[in-house]
């Protein structure tokens, strides 16, 4: 188990299979009440609406999610494997909005897959 607290928005705890996203709400340029509670809400609809887009089925390229707990507060994702800078280039990118970076992607049986599009 790993445990990832470099997210912008979430903390992902991997297991062998999954990842767990939760929001976090301690992002460290702002430690007052109030930036922790923006911090926590921006976790939290990132997770909404990375539950909403994928469970459209309009996009194949999304990773897929298992379970989503207490209205998306709690979302578990299929674990996917990081992929390298040489299969960062050779990509082409997806038609959706999202980050184009080395970290917003993840491979599953050699499929690579959006794993943060939250948006
Ligand atoms: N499905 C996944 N499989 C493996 N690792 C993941 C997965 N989702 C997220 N991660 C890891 O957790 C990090 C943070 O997750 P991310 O979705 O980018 O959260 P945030 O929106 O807070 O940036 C990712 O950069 C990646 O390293
Ligand atoms: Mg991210």
């Amino acid at each position: 188990m790993k445990i990832i607290k470099t997210g912008s928005t979430r903390l992902v705890i991997l297991t062998d299979k999954y990842a767990i996203k939760i929001p976090r709400c301690c992002i460290k340029s702002d430690n007052s009440f109030y930036g922790k509670t923006i911090g926590f809400l921006e976790g939290w609809l990132a997770n909404r609406y990375e539950y909403k887009w994928y469970k459209s089925e309009i996009f194949d390229f999304l990773c897929p999610i298992e379970y989503s707990f207490l209205f998306s507060m709690v979302i578990i994702m299929k674990k996917a494997e990081p992929i390298s800078y040489d299969e960062f280039f050779e990509l082409k990118q997806y038609n959706f909005a999202y980050e184009h970076k080395v970290d917003s992607y993840g491979k599953i049986n050699n499929k690579v897959y959006i794993i943060d599009y939250g948006n």
